[in-house]
C-alpha cells in the first residue's frame, strides 16, 4: 500500500513527527485551525525552536514532500493515513482538556462522511485511557455516519519525542506502540512503520486504552526516577563529601537500573512530565485508586524549589536587596521552552524574598520577558549576567555555561558564590578560591 500520510495540529509532535516522515521521503500533508502557524511554515519558519528543524522543514519542502493544506476536507480528501497530533492542555483541576481532540475529531469526521475509500486515523496526543474508545470513536462514525473497523481505521500510537533531539527521536525510536480499534486498523499501522523504520523498530500492539496508558507509564517512571535521585541527592548533601554524581554513576552501572535520568538537581518541567504526572494522579483518583508513589514524585520535585533556595540562603543569609543571576531559564538546554521551567517558580519566590534578580538564556530571553515584564533584569550573555552579583545559580545545564571557570565568577561577582542546580561543574575545580554549593554534594 503506498502511504499518503496527513498529520493534524503542528504543535511540537505534530510538526517533529511530519518531518520525520518526509525525511524519510513520505509526503506529508498538514493543517492546524492556527493560520499564523501555516503562515510561518510556508515562509519556512518554525513556531517554536528545535535544533534542525527549520533545515529539515526547508529540505521537505525542497523535495515537494511538505504540503500545507488550507483546509482540513483537504488534508483527509488527499491522503489514506491521518495522525491527529492537536494539544492537550490541562485544566484547572489536573485534568485533560479535550477540547482540540473532539474538534479535530468532529472536522475529521465530517471530511470522511464523502470519502469512498478506507482511511486510517491514528491519535497520537497524549490522552487519558478510554479516551479513544469512549470519545474519539463515537464522534467520528456519529459525524462520518460510517462504521470504525469497517468504513475506517482507528488507532492510538503514542509519541515518546522529547525536545531538543524531537527530529531525531522521531526517526530513530525506542518502540512502537500501536493500539487498535481493529485488527484491520493494527494491520495497516504495523505495515506502515515496519515499512518507515525498515522492520528496525520493536513494535507492541495492543488494546487502545493499554496504549494510551503507556504513554502515561513511560513518563511517570521517567518523573520519578529523576525524583528518586533528588532524594538521595538530598541525602548525599547531609554526609561530609558525598556526592549524588558518583553514586548515580555506579548505580547506573547496573543494567537493571540504567544511567539516564538519574542527573539529580531542581527537578523536572516541561509540557509533558508535570502535566502527564497530573493527569494520572487525578485520573487514578477518579478510579478510586491513590497513586501513594505518583504523589511522592510530584512532592519531591516540587520541593526541590525551596531546597534550592535554602542552600542560596545559607550562604547569603537574608536575599532582601541581594542580585542573584540566574544562568538558564528554559526547562532544559537547547530549547526556548519555558512551560513549567523550574526558572520560573524560582525565581517568583526569591523576588518575594526581596531579592534583585538578573537573568541569561542563549534562548529563552523573549519568552522570560513575557513572563517575568520588567520584575527582572535580562541579561545578553552569561558574563554580564554574573557581574556584580552577589549569587550566581545555575538553573538549565546550557553547554556554554559549563565553559564557565572559576576565575570568570571571582573577576566578575561581587562576591564569588555559585549554587550549582544541575550539576555542571567539577566540585574539586570549584571550591579551591569561591564559595561553591551544589545539589547533591556533602560538605566539602
Ligand atoms: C519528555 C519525555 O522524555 C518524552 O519521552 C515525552 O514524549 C515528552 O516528555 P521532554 O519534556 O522533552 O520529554 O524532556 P526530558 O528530556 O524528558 O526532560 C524533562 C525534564 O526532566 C527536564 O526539565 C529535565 O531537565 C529533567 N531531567 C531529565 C532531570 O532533571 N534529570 C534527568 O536525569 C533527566
Amino acid at each position: 500500500m503506498s502511504w499518503l500520510i496527513s498529520v493534524i495540529g503542528v504543535g511540537y509532535v505534530g510538526l517533529c513527527t511530519s518531518l520525520g516522515f518526509t525525511a524519510k521521503s513520505y509526503k506529508t500533508t498538514i493543517y492546524d485551525n492556527d493560520k499564523s502557524k501555516l503562515n510561518l511554515l510556508r515562509n519556512g519558519l518554525s513556531p517554536f525552536f528545535e535544533p534542525n528543524l527549520e533545515k529539515y522543514l526547508q529540505d521537505a519542502k525542497q523535495n515537494k514532500l511538505f504540503v500545507i493544506a488550507n483546509r482540513l476536507k483537504e488534508a483527509i480528501n488527499t491522503t489514506n493515513l491521518t495522525f491527529i497530533a492537536v494539544g492537550t492542555p490541562s485544566k484547572k483541576n489536573g485534568t485533560i482538556n479535550l477540547k482540540y481532540i473532539k474538534q479535530a475529531t468532529k472536522q475529521i469526521g465530517k471530511a470522511l462522511k464523502t470519502k469512498k475509500t478506507y482511511h486510517l486515523i491514528v491519535i497520537k496526543s497524549t490522552v487519558t485511557p478510554g479516551t479513544t474508545v469512549n470519545i474519539v470513536k463515537p464522534l467520528l462514525q456519529e459525524y462520518s455516519n460510517k462504521k470504525c473497523g469497517q468504513d475506517f481505521g482507528l488507532c492510538m500510537n503514542p509519541e515518546f519525542l522529547s525536545e531538543g533531539t524531537a527530529i531525531n527521536d522521531t526517526l530513530n525510536p525506542y518502540q512502537i506502540i500501536i493500539g487498535e480499534n481493529d485488527k484491520k486498523s493494527g494491520d495497516a499501522l504495523e505495515a506502515f512503520y515496519k515499512q518507515l523504520h525498515q522492520n528496525t523498530v520493536p513494535i507492541i500492539r495492543t488494546n487502545l486504552s493499554t496504549a494510551e496508558l503507556i504513554k502515561y507509564a513511560n513518563n511517570a517512571f521517567l518523573a520519578t526516577k529523576i525524583s528518586y535521585i533528588n532524594t538521595i541527592a538530598n541525602i548525599c548533601e547531609k554526609i561530609p563529601r558525598a556526592d549524588v554524581q558518583t553514586v548515580a554513576k555506579a548505580i547506573g552501572l547496573d543494567n537493571r537500573i540504567s544511567p539516564k535520568f538519574l542527573r539529580a538537581g531542581l527537578g523536572y518541567g516541561g509540557s509533558c512530565f508535570p502535566k502527564d504526572l497530573q493527569a494520572l494522579i487525578v485520573f487514578s483518583k477518579q478510579k478510586n485508586y491513590k497513586p501513594t508513589l505518583l504523589e511522592a514524585t510530584q512532592k519531591v520535585n516540587n520541593q526541590q524549589i525551596n531546597h534550592t533556595i535554602n542552600l542560596i540562603k545559607k550562604t547569603l543569609g537574608s536575599l532582601s536587596n541581594k542580585t542573584i543571576a540566574i544562568l538558564g531559564l528554559s526547562f532544559k538546554p537547547h530549547t526556548n521552552d519555558m512551560r513549567e521551567a523550574r526558572s520560573t517558580p524560582i525565581i517568583k519566590q526569591l523576588l518575594n524574598q526581596g531579592a534583585k534578580i538578573k537573568v541569561y538564556d542563549p534562548k529563552a530571553l523573549p519568552n522570560a520577558k513575557q513572563i517575568f515584564k520588567n520584575q527582572i533584569t535580562y541579561a545578553k550573555s552569561a558574563k554580564q549576567c554574573i557581574t556584580n552579583t552577589d549569587c550566581t545559580l545555575i538553573v538549565t545545564e546550557w553547554p556554554e555555561f559549563k565553559k564557565l571557570q572559576p576565575p570568570d565568577f571571582i573577576k566578575h561577582m561581587k562576591q564569588p558564590i555559585l549554587i550549582d542546580a544541575r550539576r555542571i561543574y567539577d566540585p574539586q575545580k570549584f571550591t579551591k578560591n569561591m564559595k561553591y554549593l551544589a545539589i547533591g554534594l556533602g560538605k566539602q
